[in-house]
């Protein structure tokens, strides 16, 4: 079976979505790209399009549980492949709407893998994250490390890997990447594309530019009593960049690993809330304020990876450090300082 060259991209104007756009276009690949702008706007497509110098790939908005739109996609264009990132994603807020989480998460991958099946398409990498470890306790985590979501955005992954990995069970056609991200982070390095969320900031990065370019007056560091060495959180914060590449590099690897196989995606390294506010501050010259508030619902007191099994398998390894990801942060944020998806407009479907 040869590589695949027509690459559906699900959630495609999102953050992880439209820097894999990026980095798709880069080596060649045709894009289909589905989104419902519910947290993106179609203006990341043009920035995609000014990075890559080329875009001209069908873009449609569909919330990917409508089944007919989406059949529609398949039955106009020649799918070999999916790359599937459309999720709801944010942590504390899973845990106030857990119903919509799981019917977007969970209803949207069932949908996908129903319409992907009707068209004779079985080849899937799936963006799964690393939250489904749960409290985990310190040290790099591997892959055998069980499975203990502690919020709904993490379960909901984790169900959406427990089907997978059932259907791949089933259906030997099947083809399917789980990619567990840790805490992709950064911009791409021109400044156009960076991670750019609808209203205040769920994640920590995002946060942390908008207040050292001034839009927001300080961050709440949520807790600073955890089990770690300055109290606050600590990540495994992967520039978006090397986490576009993997997912990039997984599709070259789906000819060759039928079946189901999981992988973490990480650096390996850990950093605090209060290592990333230092290095943020190092990288746009000025100290970032912060306030200490109570802790998130949901929150873990650390996740680090040990992504040795991906270096082996496909010999890839992260390029870029925490350094680099506050320095493309922060030029994304100062050349977009009110960012450009809260001014685009709004679809009518609430987040
Ligand atoms: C990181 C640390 C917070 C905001 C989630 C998903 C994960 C991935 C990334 C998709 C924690 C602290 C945060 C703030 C803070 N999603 N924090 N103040 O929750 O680890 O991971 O987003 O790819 O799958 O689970 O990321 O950036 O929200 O939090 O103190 O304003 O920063 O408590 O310790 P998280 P995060």
């Amino acid at each position: 079976m040869s590589p695949p060259s027509t690459i559906l991209v699900t959630g495609g104007a999102g953050f992880i979505g439209s820097h894999a756009c990026v980095e798709l276009l880069d080596h060649g690949y045709e894009l289909i790209v589905v989104d419902d702008y519910s947290s993106s706007t179609p203006q990341a497509f043009a920035r995609v399009e000014r990075i890559a110098g080329r875009f001209a790939g069908a873009v449609y908005e569909l919330d990917v549980r409508d089944r007919p739109a989406l059949s529609a996609v398949f039955d106009r264009h020649p799918v070999d492949a999916v790359l599937h990132f459309a999720a709801y994603k944010a942590a504390g807020p899973s845990t106030r709407r857990p119903v919509e989480y799981y019917d977007t998460n969970v209803g949207g991958t069932t949908a996908l893998l129903r319409t992907m099946h009707e068209h004779g398409v079985h080849q899937l990498v799936f963006s799964s994250t690393a939250a489904l470890y749960g409290d985990a306790g310190h040290g790099p985590l591997d892959e055998a490390t069980p499975a203990r979501p502690v919020n709904p955005y993490a379960a909901s992954k984790w169900i959406c890997e427990h089907i997978l990995a059932d259907v791949c069970r089933r259906c030997p056609e099947y083809t399917v990447l789980c990619l567990r991200c840790f805490n992709p982070a950064g911009a791409h390095p021109s400044g156009l594309l960076g991670e750019d969320p609808r209203g205040t900031p769920g994640n920590l990065l995002p946060y942390v530019a908008q207040v050292a370019v001034g839009r927001r007056e300080r961050l709440p560091v949520f807790g600073a009593d955890y089990p770690t060495r300055d109290g606050t959180g600590i990540r495994d914060y992967l520039h978006i960049m090397d986490t576009v590449e993997a997912h990039r590099i997984a599709l070259d690897h789906l000819a060759d690993e039928p079946g189901l196989h999981v992988y973490n995606l990480g650096a390996g390294r850990g950093s605090s809330v209060l290592d990333v506010v230092a290095a943020f501050s190092a990288a746009c010259g000025r100290p970032v304020p912060y306030e200490v508030v109570p802790r998130r619902p949901g929150d873990v007191p650390e996740l680090v990876a040990d992504a040795s099994a991906v270096a082996r398998a496909w010999g890839w390894r992260p390029t870029r450090d925490l350094t680099d990801i506050c320095r493309d942060a922060w030029h994304f944020q100062r050349l977009n300082p009110h960012g450009y998806t809260d001014s685009a407009r709004r679809p009518n479907t609430k987040r």
